[in-house]
């Protein structure tokens, strides 16, 4: 039996409105019910009662009474990857690196080196287990036209020639490290496995993190699946766009469905998700306002992991973890050097 069958036997779904669910990426009881009424309503283009009555029986169906057993909870939590930084003093830190179904916030002022995060956590992420990575491809919300294909060529290149040799030998592609050809093929090769999208507005933001969900589950079964979802910046846009106290509250709905989104993505497809986003001075400020603690309890909520990046002298960055369930707090130290995001 076809999934849209499968979707067909809940009340009130047609063909038509089967393939609507499965499009915006409710194809399965579980993520049905775990939507909103009024979420699914304007996806599948029913009314909001209907779209209560299809969540109450993929409930049922689902067997999702919102409990599990420690044992569930334990197993799921076995998936948890690790994405390494492979900055030593920093992966200590995280307790190994990066987690995988969580949502890490890297925030700090511009210059601080979020954005080269990103970028260096896109190349760290294809790597073999044993090279630090989660042998996984990256999706890339780009919201301020700052991904540079050009800066990924350098930091695959900088990588250590033991794990470019190993991920030339995986990749099957002949030649060694500093071998021009197999160089520019490999980077050609991890290139190709950043997927990037730019966000113009908010709104398109929004769709994109929706996009994801549909990238995640087509490359589910893949060599290479999602394991690393980027947004920077998370909140330039929503910053931007809703100015001024009255639109606080409507901003602060926006980011939150759209936070929600992006955690799904991590929760169903085991994959690491990092945004960043920009403070002007004062650190515990969201959107450089301290005087406006409302967003800042909103993403406080969400990221699970929060990271704190300060400039330092040079090309030295501080890098203190703030808050992370089960984690002390820390400060370290890295550098962005030509060859990528280095330790001191
Ligand atoms: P905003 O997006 O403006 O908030 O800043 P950001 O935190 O994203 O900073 P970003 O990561 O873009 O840059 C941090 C620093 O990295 C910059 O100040 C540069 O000094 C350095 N940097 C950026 N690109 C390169 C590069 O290609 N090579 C080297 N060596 N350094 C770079
Ligand atoms: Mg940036």
């Amino acid at each position: 039996m076809s999934a849209t069958q499968d979707l067909e036997d809940l009340p009130g779904v047609g063909p038509a409105t089967a393939d609507k669910l499965q499009d915006t990426g409710y194809d399965s009881y579980q993520s049905i019910a775990v939507a909103s009424p009024s979420e699914l309503s304007n996806k599948a283009d029913v009314g909001e009662s209907s779209a209560s009555d299809i969540i109450n029986a993929a409930r049922e169906a689902a067997d999702i009474g919102g409990f599990e057993t420690g044992t569930s909870v334990l197993e799921r939590r076995e998936e948890i990857g690790k994405l390494q930084w492979l900055i030593p003093e920093i992966d200590e830190m995280l307790g190994g690196g990066v987690e995988t179904q969580s949502i890490t916030e890297v925030y700090g002022e511009f210059g601080s080196g979020k954005s080269q995060i990103t970028h260096q956590l896109a190349v760290n992420v294809q790597l073999q287990a044993e090279n630090g990575g989660l042998h996984g491809r990256c999706i890339f919300i780009d919201t301020e036209d700052t991904f540079r294909p050009e800066r990924i060529d350098e930091m695959v290149r900088g990588l250590d020639d033991d794990i470019i040799d190993s991920e030339l030998d995986y990749r099957d592609i002949e030649g060694s490290a500093g071998d021009d050809e197999a160089m520019e093929a490999l980077v050609d090769d991890v290139l190709a496995k950043i997927h990037v999208a730019k966000a113009f507005n908010s709104n398109h933001q929004i769709l994109l993190a929706e996009k994801s969900l549909e990238i995640a589950k087509e490359h589910e079964d893949d060599d290479y699946p999602v394991r690393l979802l980027c947004v920077d910046s998370l909140t330039a846009h929503f910053r931007a766009e809703y100015v001024g106290r009255g639109e606080l509250a409507n901003r602060q709905q926006k980011l939150n469905k759209h936070l929600h989104s992006l955690d799904r993505v991590g929760n169903l497809y085991n994959a690491a998700v990092l945004v960043t986003n920009q403070v002007q001075s004062n650190p515990d400020a969201f959107f450089g306002d301290p005087t406006k603690p409302i967003g800042g309890n909103i993403l406080g909520h969400k990221s699970t992991f929060r990271m704190y990046l300060k400039k330092s002298k040079g090309n030295k960055r501080i890098v203190k973890l703030v808050d992370a369930p089960n984690l002390a707090d820390g400060e370290s130290v890295m550098r962005v050097e030509n060859e990528g995001v280095k330790p001191e």
